[in-house]
């Protein structure tokens, strides 16, 4: 229940945020996904619409509802999610939080594949398109600041300085998820904020505290 601050610090700034799982389908009853609730990224879109931005939610299919005040995009796929994600452009920032998939099957059966004697059917993957790194690149359109997420379970800060470099974005919130903090379900998280500057350990708190300080930051940047 976030009401917006008029005035506030983001007010006028067009804000694209990615949420949730997407799901990636292999037959009319079956998908490959991500473990996700989407509630980080609900949590971020809350935080900027407090701060006055005007967002849009791109979600995949999330456990948790998406908040008011947004302008809500609601897609399955990776490929529908990019698509949503370029059609909302321009943006003054954009934060993907999503658990995109990282492969879809290439042609996704008609019908309900069966179980044969013959043996096991063959899943043929092709990759997904990076959402995050098709913004984050040169363009007339890119945002002025971009903001990635990086799941690890090993090596966190090493893995996500690279991630950040590879991807061509801003910044990087790196969440440790080795011990199942910060993925489906939890309700705190503790990240590593990474910049151009370095790494930053933010103590473990609530996903909503994450947020919070999240668009602090971003509105500071974009100020
Ligand atoms: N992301 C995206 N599109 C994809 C995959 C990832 O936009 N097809 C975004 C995620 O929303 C996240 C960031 O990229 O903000 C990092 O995702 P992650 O899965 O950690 O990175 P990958 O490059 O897919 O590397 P990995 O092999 O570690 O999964
Ligand atoms: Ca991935």
């Amino acid at each position: 229940i976030g009401a917006r601050l008029t005035g506030g610090p983001l007010a006028g700034r067009h804000v694209i945020v990615t949420s949730g799982p997407t799901h990636e389908p292999i037959d009319p009853v079956r998908y490959i996904a991500n473990r996700s609730s989407g509630a980080q990224g609900t949590a971020i879109a809350r935080a900027l619409v407090r701060l006055g931005a005007d967002v849009t939610f791109v979600t995949g299919p999330a456990t948790v509802a998406p908040p008011e005040g947004v302008t809500v995009k609601r897609v399955e796929t990776a490929l529908q999610m990019q698509d949503a994600v370029l059609a909302a452009m321009p943006a003054q920032a954009a934060v993907f939080a999503a658990a995109v998939a990282d492969w879809r099957v290439a042609t996704a059966g008609a019908q309900k594949m069966k179980k044969t004697v013959d043996g096991l059917p063959a899943l043929d993957l092709v990759e997904n398109p990076d959402i995050l790194a098709a913004v984050s690149a040169p363009g007339p359109q890119r945002p002025r600041l971009v903001v990635g997420f990086a799941a690890e379970t090993q090596d966190v800060t090493r893995l996500a300085t690279e991630k950040r470099l590879r991807k061509g974005c801003d910044w990087i919130v790196a969440n440790d998820v080795s011990d199942g903090t910060g993925i489906m379900g939890g309700t705190e998280n503790a990240v590593t904020l990474i910049t151009a500057d370095g790494a930053e350990d933010w103590p473990r708190m609530g996903k909503d505290a994450v947020a919070d300080r999240l668009a602090q930051r971003l509105a500071e940047a974009l100020a």
